[in-house]
């Protein structure tokens, strides 16, 4: 941010579309100093000449009282597309430093008009975190996600790390006119804007979009108005699903009757204790079958695709099967998909993932040699707020999925099975065992398969002492060592 005294009148030139650290150094010295609305021009970007007395800090902010909870909301407003934003929020400024209740005046023109700008950016806030959309391009280690969006207002920076949190363990860049954020994995960038051609053009991942929408798409609750309300047109052209929208709008009442048709009967709560001490018999999707059959590892995760053994299939994307050489020597199980795998349909993307892959790397031992799969195929979570949280698959969830564990290692017959942490080791061996206590030990089944025992990844991402973690990191590294020498063996 620079200032500068010109012709009486004092140019402010910031340093971004939405630079409210800017905005409000400048503004809390002008409004210091009572400098009416009218003697200042905003401008972003561009020169200023030689800074005026008013930077001298001859007049220390501080001097202004100002309720925290406008400086919070004019965060929100200052990325607005309106071009007069800035000289409005300092004219706003300028008026509750004189009446410190301006805000509690719900009538009054500037409040209405600073309230509806504010919700306007939330808005758009919102819809960027719901409709962008990546496309995957590159392929193992340069496989990176890349985004288009049309935002309304200036809201890339503000949005970004919300984007980091939801996608910690992807590489990805969003695109759009005014300005990109870039993930590397470990830093975000904010950089300059794009063109649309800058996006790359559609690609498998779009295929997997349009499955999730129409897996959540639900005929009978459909009000098309409330539709687009939610979804502006102005959104379709960049979302993959848009496609089907129309189709599915036109065909909604003959989906709503058929879907009523085949509804279950909603249990009550408690009969989900009683369904897992008495399992119900396979329901296979009929079309895929239940991999009875199958003679090949493609050949079961095309039937698992149509998995209804257990109630998670309904809550989850897609069934993220096993991914690996079907002659794979080892094959490391996990707990279940998490919420990166279960958009990804692949196993160990995530953060536990990353990490997993990390140690592999350090013990020298190549992830695409093996097998790498879960005990349970779903995602398991509880939906709060946007996000949705882990948990943990209950005995009849495991022993549920245990049927494509099973086949998986029946096709595959490794000569070792890593579990990793106690839920994978529950299927494996058909009941509880304390991993912290029998870590680093095989133990052979009854039909001689050799199953090692450790402690899953994500266990050392939630230790919060860092030599704590550093420790655990090298126990969970001595472990995948001693399996790379048994594999050798
Ligand atoms: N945790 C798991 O157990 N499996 C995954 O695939 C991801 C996280």
């Amino acid at each position: 941010m620079q200032e500068a005294l010109s012709l009486a009148r004092f140019r402010v030139a910031l340093d971004g579309p939405a630079d409210f650290d800017g905005w409000r150094r400048a503004a809390r010295r002008l409004a210091a100093e009572r400098v009416p609305g009218g003697e200042v021009e905003w401008s972003v970007g561009g020169t200023a000449d030689a800074p005026s007395s008013l930077l001298d800090n001859a007049h220390p902010s501080a001097a202004l009282s100002v309720p925290r909870e406008f400086v919070t909301r004019a965060e929100t407003v200052i990325c607005h597309s309106d071009p007069e934003r800035f000289a409005f929020l300092y004219r706003m400024l300028l008026r509750i430093v004189a009446e410190p209740n301006l805000m509690k005046i719900a009538s009054d023109p500037d409040v209405r008009r600073f309230e509806a700008m504010e919700k306007s950016v939330r808005r758009d806030t919102h819809k960027m975190r719901a409709f962008v959309r990546f496309r995957r391009i590159g392929a193992e280690e340069t496989e990176r996600y890349v985004a288009w969006f049309e935002p309304d207002h200036f809201i890339v920076e503000r949005n970004a790390p919300f984007f980091v949190r939801r996608f910690t363990g992807m590489r990805w860049t969003i695109l759009t006119p005014y300005a990109s954020a870039d993930w590397d994995g470990e830093r975000l960038a904010i950089g300059p804007g794009a063109s649309k051609t800058d996006a790359p053009p559609d690609d498998g991942a779009e295929d997997l979009w349009r499955t999730y929408f129409r897996s959540i798409f639900n005929p009978a609750r459909l009000k098309v108005k409330a539709m687009q309300a939610e979804m502006p047109k102005k959104y379709w052209r960049n979302l993959p699903e848009a496609s089907l929208i129309s189709g599915m709008i036109a065909g909604a009442e003959d989906a709503a009757r058929e879907m009523i048709e085949k509804m279950p009967t909603t249990p009550a709560p408690h009969h989900a204790k009683v369904q897992a001490r008495h399992w119900p018999a396979p329901q296979p999707d009929d079309r895929k079958g239940d991999g009875a059959e199958a003679t090949t590892l493609e050949e079961l995760r095309e039937a698992a695709k149509g998995c209804r053994r257990c109630p998670l299939w309904r809550e989850a994307t897609q069934t993220v099967f096993g991914e690996g050489p079907g002659a794979a020597r080892v094959v490391f199980v996990g707990e279940q998909p998490g919420d990166q795998e279960d958009i990804a349909g692949r196993p160990f993307v995530g953060p536990a993932g990353k990490l997993f892959d990390a140690v592999l790397d350090e013990a020298e031992l190549d992830r695409r040699l093996t097998y790498v799969t879960n005990a349970v195929k779903h995602f398991k979570f509880e939906p709060r707020g946007k996000r949705r949280i882990h948990s943990k698959p209950n005995a009849g969830e495991i022993s549920a999925c245990r049927w494509w564990l099973d086949k998986e290692l029946a096709l595959i017959r490794p000569e070792l099975v890593v579990a990793l942490g106690a839920t994978a080791a529950q299927s494996l061996l058909g009941k509880a065992v304390p991993i912290t206590r029998m870590r680093g030990e095989v133990i052979e089944r009854a039909d001689g398969l050799k199953i090692f025992l450790t402690v899953h990844p994500s266990f050392l991402l939630r230790i919060p002492d860092a030599r704590d973690k550093a420790a655990e990191h090298e126990r969970f590294l001595a472990d995948i060592r001693a399996v790379k020498q048994l594999m050798a063996a």
